[in-house]
């Protein structure tokens, strides 16, 4: 992207005193700062940015350098922890430092899923009065209210994430099908597909015991018209009929159907991608950041020839994509406030977001950055999905997020593995009853 076309993107921003921050620097907000002179390294402000690892064309390190080059106040140090999908890790690794309350790392990001926690035991700063509500409108509704928490702004939309169905346009053309809307749909093309020796695999998903499996279970179980917990959320609701429904479906893909491996039980996001974009199998549930790596030469047998949709449903049912995505909040015991806003609102910034998606193939959350012609070519998937991405149907939001997370991850995994579906989740279903204080 051009540096004009950043400046234009990044002026129109200022929900709050960016301007006025950079200022003090004797620069100009949204200019070009390229061949401006650099302030010695002893001068700026020294914050640390604490990210699960993320990949794409680009990489964290390289664009949070673009931000150190973009001004000459403030100078980020990045701290890489594992990538999203070894979700309890990264969790670790967070709350280990922002339980020290020494104000390290200043600016972090988090799982969707972590915010109330996050915001409950008061280590994200509420942002509410550097993002006031006219900023807040710039960004998708569902997303703000993602990041809020007990009506207090704690973390500050980044990308937003769903569910969604990868499919070989070629093998269903020469399947004579069409891409399939519920899931026995799915299990009959898939089938034909493996039968004609075109494809090893029918189905690839993820049913590592991890946080991604929960992610995998939420949207089989909305497609039957279940959910993981009762609707004012203060019970289980896994051991439904609905839910034992649904996670029966997954192990019956393995067991019945045969149209995924059992090594999908050993598998989270990278393993479940590799055959898929290696040419083996007909169709794969993952995130956004798969289609880049779909389209790209280098490491794909099947470019040009994947498509994306909503995920299947049960007959009855409607189509279900987990919301998943990270988000920026500020460690509350820093001691370098504004340096944290600055850098942290740079990063959420309509220029900013836009090299992410094109970059590393996460989507936007702020709806204008959709418009843009560049991503429709590069990314369509992104905008024929908006709505999926949108409509998105959380995990379970409560503070005790981190133990739920636990209990259903056991549970549905064993489920999955001894075909004891009923009983396991009921089992479940009663570990989660004890952690809501049910
Ligand atoms: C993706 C999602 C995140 C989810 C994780 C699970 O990174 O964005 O919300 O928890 O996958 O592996």
């Amino acid at each position: 992207m051009s540096n004009d076309k950043t400046a234009a993107l990044q002026s129109g921003l200022g929900p709050i005193g960016r301007r006025e921050f950079l200022a003090g620097a004797g620069l100009a907000a949204g200019a070009s700062l390229l061949g401006a002179p650099r302030a010695r390294a002893a001068d700026r402000v020294e914050i640390t940015f604490s990210s699960a690892k993320f990949f794409g064309k680009q990489t964290m390190a390289e664009v949070v350098e673009a931000y150190n080059q973009s001004q000459s106040k403030v100078h980020v140090t990045y701290v890489e922890l594992p990538p999203p999908s070894s979700s309890t890790e990264v969790h670790q690794a967070l709350v280990q430092q922002l339980v020290r309350k020494t104000g390290t790392p200043d600016v972090f990001t988090q799982d969707v899923v972590w915010i109330a926690e996050m915001a409950g035991a008061g280590w994200a700063l509420p942002l509410d009065e550097y993002f006031p509500a006219s900023a807040r409108t710039d960004y998708f509704p569902g997303l703000v209210a993602a990041c809020t928490y007990n009506n207090k702004l704690t973390a500050l939309p980044w990308f937003v994430d769903s569910g969604m169905l990868y499919y070989r346009t070629d093998l269903l053309e020469a399947a004579g099908a069409k891409v399939p809307e519920t899931w026995a749909d799915l299990v009959s093309t898939a089938e034909a597909i493996q039968k004609s020796g075109k494809a090893k695999f029918g189905y690839l998903w993820q049913g590592k015991q991890a946080e991604v499996l929960v992610c995998d279970a939420v949207e089989v179980i909305a497609s039957n018209g279940g959910a993981i917990l009762s609707a004012d959320g203060k019970s289980g609701a896994l051991g439904s009929d609905k839910s034992i429904e649904a996670i029966q479906f997954l192990y019956d893909t393995i067991n019945k159907s045969k149209i995924s491996p059992s090594d999908v039980l050993s598998w989270d996001e990278e393993p479940s991608r590799q055959p898929f974009t290696g040419g083996d199998a007909a169709f794969l549930r993952n995130w956004s950041y798969v289609y880049s790596i779909a389209q790209d030469p280098k490491g794909s047998s099947v470019v040009g020839k994947v498509g994306v949709a909503p995920l299947p449903h049960f007959a009855g049912g409607k189509s279900a994509a987990c919301l998943g995505g990270y988000q920026f909040g500020v460690n509350a015991a820093t001691k370098n406030r504004e340096a944290a806003i600055d850098f942290l609102t740079w990063m959420s910034s309509p220029a900013t977001q836009l090299r992410f998606a094109l970059q590393l193939g996460i989507a936007p959350t702020r709806p204008a950055v959709y418009d843009d012609a560049q991503l429709g070519k590069e990314q369509p998937f992104m905008k024929q999905l908006k709505s999926v991405f949108v409509g998105a149907t959380p995990r379970p939001v409560t503070p005790k997020y981190a133990q739920v997370t636990l209990a259903i991850q056991s549970g549905v995994s064993k489920a999955l593995v001894s075909g004891n579906v009923k009983a396991e989740l009921e089992a479940a279903n009663t570990r989660i009853d004890q952690i809501l204080g049910k």
